[in-house]
């Protein structure tokens, strides 16, 4: 027993150590995006617009993806409002559906690179979640979120690869979710194409680091997005209260904390504690993107892994009640 609490008091200690430097002595460089063209895929609302004002602000030529035009145009507004060099940055706005057909996608990249410039951030944020138990998916919704989220943000990143290399230099980002970390009751469809996500990012890390080029995988929580109410409505009564746990963000919160990651050259990006401990619990061999980080996961690898296993726990007993309760309700009628 003395052994386990010396364990625990240096592995304790050595974490506090840690983010004490980190908090002041640690001033990672972030690159600049002044001047240069950022285009961000389901720019149109949710944390995509936010990133995309963000990116305005700090200067960026602008362009925005998505379907809906009459979205478009008021978020272009929007984002031509908080543009810090009115007369030299540019906005654009480009009606697209990524996920149905590669020659389209590369063709509207072919354009807007003619037409604004290079491009020298991508970054994906177009997706959608559609939740129920999997004999409540339909195939057609399953296929839908297969299309848009995993393939939408392959063929954007197929589009614009080259054109990066050749220029040596660039920032992929693409949009996981804390869904895309474990499993969870509700999103078979939803939480499998956000961890395929994870697999292209790591794969597209490695093949570009020498390139000059950094990808950074997003896994936002809940966020209050026009995206997120929609959700709520279909959503188990399970998933709801298993994800209640974590909190509900701001996209503008997420943005600002995605933009930073990504400018600095983080692989993961992540919001608030829970996020925190799931990125440090599963890292895996993803890439580390400073020693510092490296230190701090593989202190906290062991402890974190009993944290989660209390959490499994909980949420197990979150589903045994529902089923529970549904079983007295259907008695009692
Ligand atoms: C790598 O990219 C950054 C911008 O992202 C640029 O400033 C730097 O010059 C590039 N390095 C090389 C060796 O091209």
């Amino acid at each position: 027993m003395g052994h386990f609490w010396s364990i625990g008091l240096i592995i304790f200690v050595l974490t506090v150590v840690l983010l004490a430097v980190k908090q002041f002595f640690w001033h990672g460089r972030q690159k600049q995006i002044r001047n240069k063209h950022v285009v961000v895929t389901g720019g149109s609302s949710g944390i995509g617009k936010c990133i995309a004002i963000d990116a305005a602000r700090r200067g960026a030529h602008v362009t925005i993806i998505a379907r809906d035009l009459k979205k478009l145009e008021a978020a272009k507004h929007e984002i031509l409002q908080a543009c810090k060099h009115k007369d030299v940055q540019k906005v654009e706005c480009v009606s697209l559906d990524i996920g149905s057909n590669y020659e389209n996608v590369e063709k509207t990249f072919n354009t807007i690179e003619r037409t604004i410039g290079p491009i020298y951030m991508l970054i994906n944020c177009a997706g959608t979640a559609i939740c129920g138990k999997i004999e409540d998916t339909t195939v057609d919704n399953l296929k839908h979120m297969i299309n848009l989220n995993f393939m939408g943000t392959y063929y954007c990143i197929k589009a614009v690869i080259s054109r990066m290399k050749s220029a040596n230099e660039g920032i992929i980002v693409l949009t996981s979710s804390q869904a895309g970390l474990l499993g969870i009751f509700g999103f078979s469809a939803y939480g499998s194409t956000k961890f395929a996500l994870r697999g292209l990012a790591e794969s597209l890390a490695m093949e570009v680091a020498p390139h000059n080029i950094s990808v950074t995988l997003s896994f936002p929580p809940d966020t209050d997005t026009p995206g997120f109410s929609i959700e709520e409505q279909n959503k188990p009564l399970e998933t709801k209260l298993i994800s209640a746990g974590s909190g509900l963000f701001t996209p503008e919160a997420v943005a600002e904390q995605l933009m930073k990651d990504s400018l600095s050259g983080k692989f993961f990006s992540t919001i608030g504690l829970d996020g925190f401990i799931l990125v440090t619990l599963c890292a895996g061999m993803s890439p580390f993107s400073s020693i510092y980080e490296l230190l701090l996961q593989s202190l906290l690898a062991g402890i974190l892994r009993l944290v989660g296993a209390c959490y499994l726990i909980s949420f197990q007993k979150i589903i045994l009640d529902c089923m529970k309760n549904r079983d007295k309700n259907k008695k009692s009628e």
